[in-house]
């Protein structure tokens, strides 16, 4: 059988939604000092797009890009820093933005790259959770949504480069023939 989008797991509304109460949540937690929003490419293009304004709060944005998968839908194991911050996040507020936390590897290695530059707090939001893959622990301030363990795609996530612009998170499945 073939792969390719086999349905539906969340709808552009429940995303809406769930990225305004999240903004909401963000802005009421914090200290009201500007942020420094960390948004690790590709997949959380679309998410931090719609996150910051939810936000309401002075927000300045950076890109980080760090390969943790190959083509197809397994880890590649081994993490290197494709496109690094362009300013230093010393005493700074920070806020990391992902698109999903899967077992756990990109995001404990960014964090430890981040605190070794001695922000002077760094929280982590992350659109999608799937807790049942997690092999290494890293602490998650705010998830949108805890999924199963499907591979999924849409709102900025891809499958090898394919379905970023999907405005839902869909899933990668068998197709009937
Ligand atoms: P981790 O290091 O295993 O936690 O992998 C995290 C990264 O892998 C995410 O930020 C995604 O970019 C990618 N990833 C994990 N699961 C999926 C998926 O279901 N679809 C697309 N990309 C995924
Ligand atoms: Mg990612």
């Amino acid at each position: 059988m073939a792969l390719g989008l086999a349905g539906t797991l969340l709808t552009s509304e429940q995303i809406a939604e769930r990225v305004q109460a999240m903004g909401a949540q963000i802005t009421r937690e914090s200290t009201g000092a500007d942020l420094l929003v960390i948004s690790v490419l590709k997949g959380a293009f679309v998410f931090t797009a719609d996150l910051i304004r939810s936000i309401d709060l002075p927000c300045q944005i950076e890109f980080v890009s760090v390969s943790s998968y190959g083509s197809g839908t397994e880890s590649a194991g081994k993490i290197t820093v494709r496109q690094d911050l362009s300013i230093p996040i010393k005493g700074r507020h920070v806020l990391v933005v992902e698109d999903i936390v899967d077992t756990g590897t990109t995001l404990a290695f960014l964090r430890e790259r981040l605190l070794d530059q001695s922000p002077a707090s760094l929280r982590i939001a992350t659109l999608l959770d799937k807790p049942s893959r997690r092999k290494t622990e890293v602490p998650v301030d705010y998830v949108g949504f805890a999924i199963p363990d499907e591979f999924v795609v849409g709102y900025g996530i891809d499958w090898a480069e394919r379905f970023r612009s999907l405005p839902f998170i869909g899933m990668i499945g068998e197709l009937p023939e």
